[in-house]
């Protein structure tokens, strides 16, 4: 193989097109066929191969490489797209009984009484979406939406491996449509790890995918392990297919995944047989599905059905009952959060529902166990309707023993004995605590730690909950001083009074060295991470990163807190005053102020390095936006604007320099021509831009 440095460019640019054309052929062997053959490494090479040429070429970067599936850049909002046809849903029904009404109701409007074959298919319990391919070539992907319009997910779909960014022998114009669905395995692996981080965790797999799917950073979803079937069609240049399952065969030809238990039924008989089986053996599949999808096999036929206002007349949703189940309450437990908030859950007598053991519910809050009127004892029927987490139906007031007593909600922590009160205009009682709260002060510290915090691995949630309760680390500057107080001077080393984490069970020199290093490297943080880390109310990774661009250090921030100086913080879009109160309440409490404190004295927080580009002409502008714009969302064009050094307004003054208007503009448009504002277009906001 040649160097990459004495390739020509036209030699780099024949390499590129080999290399995209056989990762393309060993992923579809690795994700279709469930047949790889190459070895790990073999592929590491043609994908490292791949990156190297075109990191000495980025010009010759091909739309469909390799490459591509990953790392692309990160956006401050989805852009929409409109869907040239409308993505419908489906008619949900419930029994057998209403399938063959609605088999008789197809006969009766084609008006005949021979047998229609129909397709079933699994319903998959994910989100929808739409991938188009022109010549060949995924160019664009989309969310349902609301069924009109959607959201741009290209890069994101990239990043999913079993979807083929390039097609042959595909009509010109195709798109593709199915479901991204996460697997069972990989959401609970997922969950996992987000529990070990002190992150809150999914729900179930579809909530999963769908938090995977729209993040503005494709390399989170990358991460994330996402797969897809498809099932359907959008808009296409020629259907060259005349049934669903035909459309089916032509899908596997191009490379697209389909689900193995798709099967055509040709009666009532055999879709009963078929719903029995699917109910038999969904517990067992590696994915969620929530019905079967029946439908009418031949195109010819779906044509002339047609549809009604969002539904197809010749397709029909088969649910699957709610799973449901019965046992009792052995406990009702009081768990205590980050910010104090008091949760009521109940331990259940281990069940299974729908294949998984359950034995905890949450109980949401006081007035649900009020409503509910759950008690200790009390035998429920649990559901689990997708959800992981089950949920607690209903009482069986039979079963409830006779000595039972409603349940009362404390009035004080169950963690540390102080008061717990509920604000007049919330759902949630919260201990006033803080962090003397040993619960309040562990979970804190677990935040502090977390991904996007400060991001220091090897210290999960049991080694904080243990550190705490042994005093080791009591808040999170003692995190800092692990490693001195570890080697405990000579003085102490000699006494053997050093904390010697080393010699604790399960760890090692390595696994103590591996932290302090993974300590040492937070000891400069920046300013957002910082900001988010303290864990404020309200406060989370996108507000912080606001924060940190407005006040640029984390002293002019504090400084204003403590001054009860809001005016600036309320000025920002997107904190409202309810925040800015959780911020300057947070700097006002003396064991905060102390805890910022002590950590200010060991770690450096970098300022705010401003990434945009003041040499526009929109540089120092005050632009206010009004109306729907066609091309951009309204956060998206915000950022645009921002980055171009603009200050974005929310309603029209004076200080106005630009009012860009999109369609249907209401008064901002007639207030900026009253006092003589410049009133742009999209395209013309567009060029000042670039
Ligand atoms: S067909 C006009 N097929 O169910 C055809 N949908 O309730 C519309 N779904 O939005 C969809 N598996 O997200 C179809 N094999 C399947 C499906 C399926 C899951 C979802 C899809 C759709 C919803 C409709």
């Amino acid at each position: 193989m040649k160097d990459i440095k004495d390739l020509s460019p036209e030699e780099a640019a024949a390499e590129l097109e080999y290399l995209a054309a056989e990762i393309a052929k060993a992923d579809t062997a690795y994700y279709q066929n469930d047949d790889p053959y190459l070895s790990d490494a073999d592929y590491d090479r043609l994908k490292h191969r791949n990156f190297d040429i075109e990191a000495r070429f980025p010009y010759l970067t091909r739309a469909d490489s390799p490459s591509k599936r990953v790392g692309a850049e990160v956006k401050s909002g989805f852009s929409k797209v409109t869907h040239r046809f409308p993505m419908l849903s489906l008619a949900d029904v419930f029994s057998i009984g209403e399938v063959e009404d609605f088999i008789m109701g197809v006969k009766r409007f084609l008006n005949t009484s021979e047998e229609i074959a129909f397709m079933s298919e699994p319903k998959i319990d994910g989100l929808s979406f739409s991938a188009r391919y022109e010549k060949g070539m995924f160019v664009q992907g989309a969310t349902r939406g609301d069924g009109t319009t959607g959201e741009d997910i290209t890069e994101n779909l990239k990043t999913i491996g079993n979807l083929p960014l390039r097609i042959s022998g595909a009509p010109e114009i195709l798109e593709v449509r199915g479901e991204v669905y996460m697997s069972k395995a990989d959401f609970f692996a997922l969950n996992a790890r987000y529990e070990q981080e002190g992150k809150k965790i999914f729900a179930n797999p579809r909530n999963a995918a769908a938090g995977s799917l729209r993040q503005l950073d494709p390399s989170i979803t990358a991460e994330r392990k996402l797969s897809l079937f498809a099932y359907t069609w959008g808009e296409v240049s020629e259907r060259v297919w005349d049934s669903q399952q035909d459309f089916f065969d032509h899908l596997r030809g191009w490379g697209f995944p389909t689900n193995p238990h798709n099967a055509l039924c040709r009666n009532i008989r055999e879709i009963e047989e078929n719903f029995a089986r699917l109910t038999e053996i969904r517990a067992d599949l590696p994915y969620d599905i929530d019905g079967v999808v029946y439908k009418v096999n031949s195109i010819a036929l779906q044509e002339r059905l047609g549809f009604l206002t969002r539904t197809p007349r010749w397709a029909v949703a088969h649910k699957f009952p709610a799973e449901k189940a019965l046992t009792r309450i052995n406990n009702i437990r009081i768990q205590v959060g980050r910010t104090g908030a008091l949760t009521p859950v109940a331990d259940l007598e281990p069940i299974t529902v729908g294949g998984v053991v359950v034995s905890h519910a949450t109980l949401h809050n006081e007035d649900e166990v009020k409503r509910k009127d759950v008690r200790i004892g009390d035998t429920v029927i649990v559901q689990r309707a997708g959800d992981v987490i089950p949920q607690i139906v209903q009482v069986v007031a039979e079963k409830r023993p006779a000595e039972s007593t409603p349940f009362e909600f404390p009035h004080f922590c169950p963690q540390c004995g102080a008061h717990a009160i509920r604000e007049e205009d919330e759902a949630v009682r919260r201990c006033t605590g803080g962090l003397s709260c040993p619960a309040q002060a562990i979970e804190r510290m677990i935040h502090f730690v977390s991904r996007d915090a400060f991001d220091i691995v090897g210290l999960g949630d049991k080694i904080i909950e243990d550190f705490y309760h042994e005093g080791i680390v009591k808040t999170p500057a003692d995190i800092f001083t692990l490693e001195e107080r570890n080697r405990g001077g000579d003085d102490l080393f000699a006494a053997g009074q050093g904390l010697h984490l080393e010699r604790r069970e399960g760890w090692g020199k390595k696994s103590v060295d591996n932290l302090f290093a993974a300590i040492r490297n937070k000891r400069k943080i920046s300013l957002p991470r910082f900001i988010y880390a303290l864990g404020i109310r309200q406060v989370g990774t996108a507000t912080s990163l606001l924060i940190a661009r407005h006040y640029g250090s984390f002293a002019q921030f504090m400084r204003d807190m403590q001054a009860k100086e809001t005016g600036k913080l309320v000025a920002i879009d997107g904190i409202g005053s309810s925040m800015a109160t959780d911020m300057v309440e947070f700097f006002h409490e003396p064991h905060n102020v102390d805890i910022v404190n002590r950590l200010l004295a060991q770690i450096e927080v970098e300022d705010f390095v401003d990434t945009t580009n003041y040499n526009t002409p929109l540089a120092g502008k005050t632009i206010v936006f009004t109306g729907t714009l066609q091309h951009l969302t309204r956060s998206e064009a915000k950022a645009k604007a921002q980055n171009a050094g603009a200050k974005v307004a929310g309603s029209v003054s004076k200080n106005t320099d630009y009012v860009v208007q999109g369609a249907d503009a209401g008064s901002k448009a007639a207030k900026a021509a009253e006092l003589g504002i410049k009133v742009v277009d999209e395209e013309t906001f567009l060029q000042l831009l670039a």
